[in-house]
């Protein structure tokens, strides 16, 4: 069989790599995708993680949160970006209530993504309450990236999505929910929207790679939503979010002039037809 053209095993980044990477000082860049196209795009450009996350309950779909999300929609969306990607590694999240009720659950649920999507890793939200769970999948063979701060999933629980941890309480825990997920396994985990400083606090109190969104600069990678620092999504402006294109105006001012083009007769033209 002839792999010409496909990459080999060894340029591709690996649980390993990001681990490594934490190590060496290089700072790790995830940003998401949902789809083949756009899988494409960011892993020819050079990204190290994608992630396949449930925001694209908000993004792709247009629900209000990420609660709806079922484990089918995920690894349809998974098994999209996995078909784009050379390079990268893919990290899928698991939806909400695919892995709280059982562990048996969780562990089947893990496999299912691997499996039927080809997802090199899973995310999951919490800490504590989830470490024996994770601690199952890591031993079952499937790499697991934690999830604290900020976790969409429980909106109905905290009520808002502002910034969380600010209390001396709530940032204990926090730190005691990374040691307790790093001792059960994970490879990585995500911080959202928690302060700069405890964010800091707990990379330093870590041996495996903290990705942050909204939580400053200290930790050992960032992630952000494609959709929204693409300026695809002009109503979502939190303080976190850099935009590094204005697709929104770029695409309706392609839309209008291809509308203009048809009822003016000016498309297609003699060169655009058989
Ligand atoms: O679902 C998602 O996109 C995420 C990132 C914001 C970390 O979990």
């Amino acid at each position: 069989m002839s792999t010409q053209g496909k990459k080999s095993r060894a340029d591709k980044v690996t649980t390993q790599t990001v681990v490594d990477m934490k190590q060496s000082g290089d700072k790790i860049s995830m940003l998401t995708a949902y789809d083949f196209t756009m899988a494409g795009i960011i892993d020819a450009a050079g990204i190290d993680v994608i992630l396949v996350g449930d925001s694209a309950s908000n993004v792709m779909a247009g629900f209000e949160t990420t609660v709806p999300m079922t484990l089918d929609h995920m690894i349809y969306h998974t098994s999209c970006v996995v078909r784009g990607v050379e390079r990268a590694l893919v990290i899928a999240d698991l939806p909400f209530m695919s892995y709280q009720v059982t562990t048996k659950e969780a562990l089947i649920s893990a496999g299912r993504m691997m499996k039927e999507a080809g997802a090199h890793a899973i995310k999951m939200e919490g800490g504590k309450s989830i470490s024996s769970t994770v601690r199952r999948i890591v031993d079952a063979g499937i790499p697991v990236m934690g999830h604290l701060g900020l976790t969409p999933q429980s909106i109905y629980k905290f009520g808002t999505y502002k910034v969380r941890a600010k209390e001396d309480k709530e940032a204990e825990q926090l730190l005691s929910d990374a040691k307790r997920l790093e001792d059960a396994g994970v490879f990585s985990i995500v911080l959202e929207k928690i302060p700069s400083e405890l964010a800091k606090k707990v990379t330093d109190s870590v041996s495996v790679p903290t990705i942050g969104i909204g939580a400053g600069p200290h930790c050992d990678g960032q992630v952000l939503v494609t959709h929204d620092m693409l300026g695809l999504n002009k109503d979502f402006s939190p303080r976190f979010l850099r935009r590094y294109a204005d697709l929104h105006s770029s695409m309706t001012t392609a839309v209008d002039q291809y509308i203009k083009d048809v009822k003016s007769g000016d498309f297609p033209n003699e060169n655009e037809q058989y």
